[in-house]
């Protein structure tokens, strides 16, 4: 497992936003997490690189609700990239079916696929996409899309990728923000990796793990 890469700097969205606007103009297939954090950060590398045309987004997470629920990630990611000029390949999950069975669809779907980037949030309890603390999800080392209970608001059902496929990525990229995630980011980048943070699970096997922050959610890193 790779050691993440901590950044530091007073502009994590514009440093996030580049970075992805990077991965994008050379094309491939990258898993966007939802949540409040990453949105500016489309927003801003839709505008960076407007043709997303040989990139296929895939959600590392998503909502049990239907597309155009406030609450779906896949609203949140095809709204924040209405900008572009070429939009991406969006590949949302189903989940006009139950949990389990739109989880499995996505697992098939995901077959043969590397990502070349998984852009992922930090709870403030540690999780990233929807993998919570101390979920069976955890375990799993075979599949690349499981269900997963509610873990945090909105308290609905989720399908998230998997700690082995997020690993897969040949880019994990961390955004934190704010101080309210200064101790989950010690826990996930500083502490040896535990159940009880799965952020401190997800790392990329063979490529690198980046970690961006700003001041506030890095000051518990000791750097
Ligand atoms: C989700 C997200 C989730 C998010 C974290 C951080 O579907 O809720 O994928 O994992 O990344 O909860 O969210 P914020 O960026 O809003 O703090």
């Amino acid at each position: 497992m790779t050691e993440v890469e901590v950044v530091v700097v007073d502009d994590p969205v514009r440093a996030a936003a580049d970075y992805l606007a990077t991965t994008v103009a050379r094309g491939g297939e990258i898993a966007l997490s939802g949540g409040s954090s990453p949105r500016p950060v489309y927003e801003l590398a839709a505008k960076l690189e407007p043709d997303w045309s040989d990139v296929r987004v895939w959600l590392g997470d998503e909502r049990c609700v239907p597309p155009d629920d406030e609450r779906a990630n896949v609203r949140l990611v095809r709204e924040s990239l209405s900008s572009t000029s070429h939009p991406p390949e969006l590949q949302p999950v189903d989940t006009s079916i139950s949990p389990a069975d739109a989880a499995a669809a996505y697992d098939v779907e995901l077959g043969g696929v590397t990502l070349d980037l998984a852009l992922q949030g930090l709870g403030p309890d540690g999780h990233t996409a929807s993998l919570f603390p101390g979920a069976p999800s955890l375990g799993e080392t075979r599949r690349r899309a499981v269900a997963a209970p509610a873990g945090l608001e909105p308290w609905v059902e989720r399908v998230t990728m998997t700690v082995p496929f997020l690993g897969a990525a040949r880019q994990v990229l961390y955004l934190v923000l704010g101080e309210g995630k200064a101790e989950a980011a010690r826990r996930a980048f500083v502490e040896s990796p535990s159940p009880s943070t799965p952020a401190s699970l997800v790392r990329s096997a063979a490529g690198r793990t980046i970690a961006i922050l700003d001041p506030p959610a890095a000051r518990l890193l000791g750097r």
